[in-house]
């Protein structure tokens, strides 16, 4: 345990910043001493759920980042304002969790690479999957080469986004949502990457990609919301296309397939197929040279990725690691450095529908 706790600031006060708080309020080594968004009702709500006393509420980020005794911002607002907090947050020397996606642009990210390159302040973003049980149980087969080697995965984001999710007024629109594959999608991209590697803690990195773009919902007032089953007439409408499916090349060989689809009638689903030249994994099956008796598929009983409930996420382990990381001076595996290789590919995609060409990466 840390002689004395990190303190944290959580800004943007709403629905994933609700798991911020818990889990560092759970973490032994941290302390959340502030909250600020843009309005403070949202500050004050968060804090009387969370049972949190001892805490300070502010709508001005600049002020909120000079609280005395902050080592942490974890920034939660909407995705077209994480550049510009990431970057303040890092010229102010904090250690920054960053919710995904990153950034709107690739200059937005160049940005902020160079703010955190400069500041040498850590960084973790919010790919929590890595934290899921049944990714954790993945990579360690990998590792223990149960696939052998690798050379195909493909991952999938089926969730049919809409009204029902808070941030769905920004997501929805080309401005500040921008596409599917990076709202949404960027979870598969990033999971496509994870399970590309056989390193335990080491993600795939991409040299080229192509992809398509389509679906139904773009344009369209028709909504269905897969919690209450009832289609909506006069809906907000999305405004790009609600399925684009990418091939990436990694520089190890491996191909990946990905796709996000905000289109489907039907619960969220994250399907996930890695194929090794001794084995294969679908979902939470497993067909494998270690096991030379087996049958059938052998079935891994654990947590699967298969809701966008943010209640259900992991946060605790992506945050207790990168407080592990912060302690031990050591950089993540889900730093931004890595996260921009996975956000290159959903630019790269949008590269693609403009040149119709497979787009070589790097990008930055
Ligand atoms: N990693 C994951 O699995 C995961 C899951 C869900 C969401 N996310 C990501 O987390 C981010 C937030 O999503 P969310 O679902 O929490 O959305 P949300 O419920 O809409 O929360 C965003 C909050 O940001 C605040 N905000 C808006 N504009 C602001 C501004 N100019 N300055 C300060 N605060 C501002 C809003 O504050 P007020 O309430 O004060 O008006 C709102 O409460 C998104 O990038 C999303 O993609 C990630």
């Amino acid at each position: 345990m840390a002689e004395k706790k990190l303190g944290v600031l959580v800004h943007g006060a709403g629905w994933v910043s609700t798991q911020h708080i818990k889990a560092f309020q759970t973490n032994p080594n941290t302390k959340v001493v502030a909250i600020s968004s843009r309005r403070l009702e949202s500050c004050k709500l968060r804090a009387e759920e969370a049972g949190l006393t001892d805490v300070e509420f502010y709508t001005d980020y600049e002020k909120a980042l000079k609280h005395e005794g902050i080592d942490i911002v974890s920034i939660c607002t909407p995705q077209h304002f994480h550049a510009e907090n990431t970057i303040a947050a890092a010229e102010a020397g904090k250690h920054i969790v960053i919710e995904k996606p990153i950034a709107n642009s690739l200059e937005e990210i160049k940005a902020m690479r160079d703010a955190v390159r400069k500041a040498k302040v850590k960084t973790v973003v919010g790919f929590v999957l890595r934290w899921n049980p049944l990714f954790l149980t993945i990579k360690r087969m990998l590792a223990d080469n149960a696939l052998g080697d690798l050379y195909f995965v493909e991952t999938d984001y089926q969730s049919n986004i809409a009204s029902w999710w808070s941030g769905f007024e920004y997501a929805r629109r080309k401005d500040t949502g921008v596409s599917a594959f990076l709202v949404g999608g960027c979870h598969a991209i990033d999971a496509t990457r994870w399970f590309a590697s056989k390193g335990e803690y080491e993600s795939a990195k991409p040299i080229e990609v192509f992809a398509y773009s389509g679906g139904w919902r773009k344009g369209c007032d028709t909504e269905y919301n897969y919690y209450t089953k009832v289609w909506r007439t006069n809906a907000p409408k999305l405004e790009y296309d609600g399925f684009e499916i990418a091939l990436i090349k990694f520089d190890n060989g491996v191909l990946g397939k990905v796709s996000v689809n905000f289109d489907s009638i039907m619960p969220y689903t994250f399907p996930i197929e890695i194929f090794g030249d001794r084995g294969t994994i679908k979902n939470n099956r497993v067909w494998s040279h270690k096991f030379p008796g087996q049958t059938g598929w052998v079935e891994i009983p654990t947590i699967l990725p298969d809701t966008a409930d943010v209640t259900h996420h992991p946060f605790q382990g992506e945050i207790d690691h990168f407080v592990e990381c912060i302690l031990n001076d050591k950089e993540s595996h889900c730093n931004l450095e890595d996260a921009i290789l996975t956000h290159e590919i959903a630019f790269a995609a949008l590269q693609c529908y403009e040149t119709k060409q497979p787009v070589k990466l790097p990008l930055i």
